[in-house]
């Protein structure tokens, strides 16, 4: 038995930040950042009461009313987020606890970018085992609370926003979550894209609020060269072992991190940018969740359909990246 996504739904904060205000803010032009990345603008939560946690909730009350189902149907809540509320109580406990999902339990996945489509993955392997029948997975990140706006080559880059999905048994064979490849390597992504400070290495101190540790730091030339290879090579791979082909893949949803990487991407699997979701230009990266918000579009867009061929690929800190194969029943 294959897990089917059977919702979907998505939370973009409303307010905007736009290229032109970071021109504002830092030494950079609109046209830098459009030219070198595709992004336009981004959102921010710009609320310090509401964290993650709160994009989540959102996202989960609509996949509830979407589905015109009672939280305490749900039976597991993954949440993919590098920015939780907290170290702990995990992000899923907060929004169990907001939805009142009386009967799931929860836990945080740690893959950066790669985050949905690991957390996916998971899900829908509680499901195959007959373990769960419902299974909330969403992808979120307030990536403007661990942004240094001093720092011009990460702060153009990511935006805050969520979205989810809910998993059930697929309705027929042959219909689902068919196919997954997920990759990591630590050795050589550890020292390139990170927040050095907050954890058991670095605890909190004044030393680590000094020396700007509670920030992205990223190596943008290495992260680039890996994330082209990375990509390209994981997405050809699940097409090859499903005998998919540029003309029967229906959709490519790429992490939104770069135009360029998506570009190349969909190079190497042969596939025109008409069959490549790309929203990059509106949101920015919001890490966990561009992968998850790019399939809410779809879906709201009436773009998906039954039989459609889907291949979902990431790439992020880690490094993690996977692709992941479905046929949308
Ligand atoms: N505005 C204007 N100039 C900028 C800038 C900005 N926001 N950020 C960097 N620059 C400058 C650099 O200082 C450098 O100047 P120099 O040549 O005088 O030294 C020049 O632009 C080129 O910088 P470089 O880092 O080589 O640019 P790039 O073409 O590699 O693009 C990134 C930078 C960050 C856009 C690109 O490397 C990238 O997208 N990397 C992957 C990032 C990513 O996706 N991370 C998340 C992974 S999931």
């Amino acid at each position: 038995m294959k897990a089917a996504i059977t919702t979907t739904a998505k939370y973009l904060p409303e307010e905007i930040i736009s290229n032109s205000d970071l021109e504002r803010m830092l030494d950079t032009t609109d046209e830098w950042i459009r030219t070198r990345t595709g992004i336009r603008e981004r959102r921010i939560l710009r609320d310090p009461e509401k964290a993650t946690s709160f994009m989540c909730t959102e996202v989960a009350r609509q996949l509830l009313d979407k589905r015109g189902i009672s939280a305490d149907e749900i039976d597991l809540i993954i949440v993919a987020t590098m920015s939780p509320d907290m170290i702990f109580p995990s992000t899923a406990c907060i929004v169990q606890g907001n939805i009142g999902a009386s009967k799931a339990w929860g836990f945080d996945l740690s893959a950066a970018c790669s985050g949905f489509v690991y957390g996916l993955y998971t899900g829908a392997q509680f499901i195959e085992s007959g373990n769960c029948r419902k299974v909330m997975v969403i992808g979120a990140d307030k990536m403007t609370s661990i942004l240094d706006f001093t720092d011009r080559s990460t702060a153009i880059l990511f935006g805050d926003g969520a979205a989810g999905v809910i998993l059930e048994p697929a309705r027929e064979e042959g219909f689902g979550i068919l196919d997954a490849r997920l990759y990591s390597d630590g050795k050589n992504g550890k020292e390139h894209l990170l927040m050095p400070a907050g954890g058991s290495l670095h605890p909190a101190s004044h030393e680590t609020v000094d020396n700007r540790m509670h920030y992205i730091r990223q190596d943008g030339k290495q992260v680039f060269k890996a994330a082209v290879m990375a990509m390209a090579d994981v997405a050809e791979e699940i097409m090859q072992r499903n005998n998919l082909t540029a003309e029967n893949i229906d959709w490519l949803v790429p992490h939104q991190a770069n135009q360029r990487i998506i570009q190349a991407t969909a190079e190497r699997m042969g596939i025109g940018m008409d069959k490549v979701m790309m929203n990059i230009e509106y949101y920015g990266n919001t890490t966990a969740g561009t992968v998850p918000i790019c399939l809410a579009e779809l879906d709201e867009q009436n773009k998906l359909h039954s039989g459609s061929n889907i291949v979902l690929a990431s790439f992020g800190a880690g490094y993690t990246w996977g692709s992941v194969y479905i046929k949308w029943q």
